[in-house]
């Protein structure tokens, strides 16, 4: 039987992928782990137990592994691009001195260990159209140093300790249950909240600009899949390319206005989320993902925006 914890648990991903897993193996097997000023609420409070686990601080994680007796951790504890640019310290503290800590009691006490990596641990000398999964990195963000860094040390342990760790490098990614904080995709997000609430949207990112994004049904199916999958069938390890869609503002909103057609869009770029959006590719390949452990996305862009649509108009409506 499988005991997990997941850390960072009231987060955008986290508090998703918290429930998903519950789904899966039992709500008593999951502990949703939190830090100070981001207690789990509803449902997610409700459904299993939970726990303080402040990822620098490596005795309480330490505590609680054994104390639930974990055998898979899922560490989504990090700083996203914007804000890690003005937090660089407080980013590599959570992202590396705290994966440090997660893979120390990783190692002591035997558990697998799930750390996403992420389209931001490429650069600009990266080739932008079907990034490879093995090419140039080098990052000019502190978000892309620690996800790089993530990579090697997650490989590190693995070759070194044998401990299993496992990562994906996620796209941007889309959800309507909890916002994302500070990151450089965000915008994907806030426009559907702006077209379902009729307020007309102001655009960080210009015309033009690819990224690779995912609709969160997708990003939990490929982060519990890899965990799951057969150990001699993986070549790479951390972290792999996966991918879905890929767009420009122009065609999210184009999208919209099929369903919304007054939706109004207009730009505003903000200089800092429009440099580090064009140091990250347009669209990776994600060959290796579909040879080593079978990926295959179920969301493209027309039916992400169909469902989120649907909804965040039930939730704003009050309808759950
Ligand atoms: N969503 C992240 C960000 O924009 C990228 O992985 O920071």
């Amino acid at each position: 039987m499988k005991n997990i914890l997941v850390i960072g648990a009231t987060g955008q991903i986290g508090s998703e992928l918290t429930m998903e897993l519950r789904k899966r193996y039992g709500n008593a097997q999951v502990v949703c782990g939190y830090i100070n000023g981001a207690e789990p609420k509803g449902e997610l409070k409700e459904s299993g137990p939970s726990a303080i686990v402040d990822v620098t601080d490596g005795n309480a994680i330490e505590e609680v592994v054994r104390t639930y007796r974990i055998d898979t951790i899922y560490n989504l504890a990090a700083l996203l691009s914007v804000v890690a640019e003005s937090k660089p310290r407080l980013a590599w503290k959570i992202g590396i001195d705290g994966l440090w800590n997660v893979l120390e009691v990783a190692r002591s006490r035997g558990c697998a260990v799930f750390t996403p990596s992420s389209i931001g641990s490429f650069g600009p000398e990266t080739p932008h159209v079907m990034t490879p999964q093995d090419t140039i990195q080098r990052p000019r963000t502190m978000y892309g140093v620690t996800k790089v860094t993530t990579e090697l040390l997650n490989d590190y342990y693995h070759t070194k300790y044998g401990v299993d760790t496992r990562s994906v490098r996620f796209p941007g990614i889309i959800s309507n249950v909890t916002l994302p904080g500070g990151g450089t995709t965000d915008y994907a997000v806030d426009i559907y909240y702006a077209a379902v609430r009729g307020e007309r949207f102001v655009c960080p990112i210009q015309e033009g600009t690819l990224m690779d994004m995912m609709y969160m049904p997708d990003a939990l199916n490929a982060s519990i899949q890899l965990m799951e999958a057969d150990s001699q069938r993986l070549v790479h390890r951390n972290a792999f390319n996966i991918a879905s869609m890929s767009f420009a503002p122009e065609t999210i909103y184009g999208e919209i206005r099929k369903h919304l057609p007054d939706f109004e869009m207009v730009y505003e770029v903000d200089p800092l989320k429009q440099a580090i959006a064009e140091s990250w590719p347009d669209c990776m390949d994600d060959s290796c993902a579909r040879n080593e452990w079978d990926w295959k996305p179920q969301y493209d862009l027309e039916s992400m925006t169909k469902d989120m649509l649907e909804k965040l108009t039930a939730r704003l409506k009050g309808v759950k």
